[in-house]
């Protein structure tokens, strides 16, 4: 299959390719599209046979939920049983924009998509072309990230043509993606509102709207042992091709750990690559050669950092390093999201410094 890939720098002049989407999507294929988090890959959200081509096309387990993307409020109504109050509240504070509700579903919404639950993931994206897609189609929009399942999601049109290149037939690139880490789950089915997956709409962002003591973190989040509750949380993600291990601790120490492991690495024959801020990477000029260091932003400045982390894990695909080192950044505010995705990405591997 061809995959093709339209530029959508100016929404209103593309009309035609908003619409030739919409159709695609209403014949039950699958549309790779920009969010303000990441990129998705969208179909129909209530026809079964058009979501089993996502699982497909990612190489999915058919186990995992897929969150449907909607443009307003009566398609809301249209998916879910019930909104309860919080769930009320945080849409009023924060839809359109990077959260997903788990919330009780209708009948409407297939078994297939949900994986066999009883809620399903609702999300309103801020990105107008995300909009304007899901207003074409006239449907409730499924849509995973546009990754191979595993992979780092993709924040940029080209990353997503790496991955789905022949597997879908249009990729509609909107730049570069705001925030670059996925929406922040919220189960708000139950009791308390619960954080089934950190993004940028964080804990305290949640307990400003819901009080303090209304809010909290899945347990599985933090400790590695319990089962998530958001069922692709199980699955190793986000990984790059090398391994990566993360050095995590006082950014003052970091330049002086980072020499210490990539000397004992390259002693054994290794080519180290690095994905840190500039800062830390300034101080390693002597070690790494350019090519294999991948500089996600300043030191602190968590947006930026968010925005940048999965093309800089995927800048080393094509990169002949054997072993990534990452530099860590706090686990506070929106670096609970970064972090939680850097350790899926190694895979745990943590060396304090
Ligand atoms: O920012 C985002 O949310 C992006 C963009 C494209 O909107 N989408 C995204 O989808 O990250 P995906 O499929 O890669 O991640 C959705 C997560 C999965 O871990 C899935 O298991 C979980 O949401 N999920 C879906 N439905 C659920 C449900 N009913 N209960 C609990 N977790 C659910
Ligand atoms: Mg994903």
């Amino acid at each position: 299959m061809e995959t093709k890939l339209i530029q959508m720098d100016n929404i209103k002049a593309q009309k035609e390719a908003l619409y030739a989407a919409g159709e695609l999507i209403r014949a039950g294929e699958v549309v790779a599209f920009p969010t303000e988090t990441v990129y998705g890959l969208g179909a129909n959200g209530l026809d079964a046979d058009a979501c089993a081509k996502i699982y497909q096309a990612k190489g999915r387990p058919s186990d995992n939920p897929l969150i449907l993307h909607v443009a307003n409020r009566s398609m809301i109504d249209q998916i879910v049983a019930k909104v309860p109050d919080k769930a009320e509240k945080l849409m009023a504070a924060f839809c359109p924009g990077p959260l997903t509700l788990i919330l009780p579903r209708k009948s409407i919404v297939p078994d297939r998509i949900t994986g066999g639950l009883a809620t399903v993931g609702v999300r309103m994206p801020e990105n107008d072309v995300a909009r304007a897609l899901i207003t074409a189609s006239g449907v409730p929009i499924a849509a995973p990230s546009a990754n191979i399942s595993g992979r780092p999601s993709p924040t940029t049109a080209k990353s997503v043509l790496v991955d789905m290149k022949g597997k879908i037939p249009l990729i509609l690139d909107g730049g570069a993606c705001d925030f670059g880490v996925e929406s922040t789950i919220v189960d708000a089915a139950g009791d308390k509102a619960v954080i089934l997956r950190p993004g940028a709409i964080t804990k305290e962002m949640l307990e400003e709207v819901l009080g303090e003591g209304n809010v909290v973190i899945d347990p599985a989040l933090v400790g590695a042992d319990s089962i998530p509750r958001a069922p692709g949380m199980k699955y190793t993600h986000y990984a790059p091709k090398a391994p990566l291990i993360m050095l995590e601790g006082m950014p003052t120490r970091m330049i002086r750990a980072f020499q210490r492991e990539i000397e004992r690495l390259q002693k054994e024959g290794h080519r180290v690559g690095v994905i840190a801020s500039h800062e830390v990477l300034k101080g390693l000029q002597d070690l790494v050669p350019k090519d294999l260091m991948a500089d996600y932003g300043h030191q602190g400045q968590l947006s930026a950092i968010a925005a940048n982390i999965y093309e800089a894990l995927r800048s080393f695909d094509d990169k002949d390093a054997d072993i990534l080192l990452g530099e860590g950044t706090t686990a506070e505010g929106l670096g609970l999201a970064i972090m939680n995705r850097l350790h899926k990405a190694s895979g745990f591997q943590t060396i304090q410094v």
